[in-house]
């Protein structure tokens, strides 16, 4: 399965020649690279990517949110058609810093699908908010799958790349990242949640990617096992020191 790297730039960069700049940097890095890149930078940048990024198979647009509905009188949004239309062919639905800013997994069920109907990919995010002894973090954690992707069809929960982000992990504030292992086994139980709870019978060939403090230093640990399809990062995306590293994961 083709591995990714998806590279969410978020919001640090206030200057848009320095997100030109890394943009222009994971163009040189990818040369040569076998993942799949994707770029997500802010969104007011992202017409202005879609012409830096050369147009190549494995590098490819990704936005960092949409509008849930489609076109219209939504004052601050961005809707899926533009950025369609602005060469997008990701994007990330579902982010724990947008659940944290009031968005719900209904929310981000509409999402999945104004993204699909688009003919964009979402990168779905879910992910525990800490993790307790008893591991009843798992309940809440199935609970937010099977509503992320109620009433969802089969093909279209396969159309989806699923991130596991555990929000402990995620963020300058983060004590460390998950595991090698952790990210394998919550791939794992993606999976099986997938199968049992959301009908998916061929669950095996959902993509799931791991996010959170994923660095150029750690990142090849991760792509150890086939069952982490690759990385969602954030803060290491924009520091040129970590970026080479992660790219060298992906050999
Ligand atoms: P981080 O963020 O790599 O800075 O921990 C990951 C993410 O939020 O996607």
């Amino acid at each position: 399965m083709q591995k990714i790297l998806a590279l969410n730039l978020k919001t640090y960069q206030t200057q848009a020649k320095d997100i030109e700049k890394v943009i222009k940097k994971i163009a040189a890095l990818q040369t040569g690279s076998k993942a799949l890149s994707i770029v997500c930078p802010p969104m007011p940048m992202v017409s202005l990517a879609g012409k830096l990024l050369p147009r190549k198979k494995l590098l490819a647009l990704g936005a960092q949110d949409v509008f849930v509905g489609e076109a219209g009188a939504f004052t601050g949004t961005s809707s899926a058609a533009l950025l369609k239309d602005l060469k997008v062919q990701y994007v990330i639905v579902g982010h724990s810093e947008r659940r944290a800013a009031g968005e719900t997994d209904a929310d981000v069920n509409k999402k999945i699908r104004t993204v699909l109907s688009n003919g964009m990919t979402p990168i779905v995010c879910v992910g525990e908010l800490e993790r307790d002894a008893s591991h009843r973090y798992l309940h809440t954690f199935t609970d937010q799958v099977i509503a992320t992707f109620a009433g969802l069809k089969e093909f279209e929960i396969q159309s989806c790349i699923i991130a596991y982000e555990p929000i402990w992990a995620i963020g300058a504030k983060a004590k460390r990242s998950a595991t090698p292992d952790e990210a394998v086994e919550m791939a794992l139980f993606i999976s099986k949640v997938l199968h049992e709870q959301c009908g998916v019978k061929n669950h095996q060939s959902v993509q799931v990617l791991y996010g959170g403090s994923v660095n150029g230093s750690n990142a090849e640990d991760f792509l150890a096992s086939d069952h982490v399809h690759g990385l969602l990062v954030g803060r290491a995306s924009i520091d040129p020191q970590q970026l080479p590293g992660l790219f060298a994961a992906f050999k």
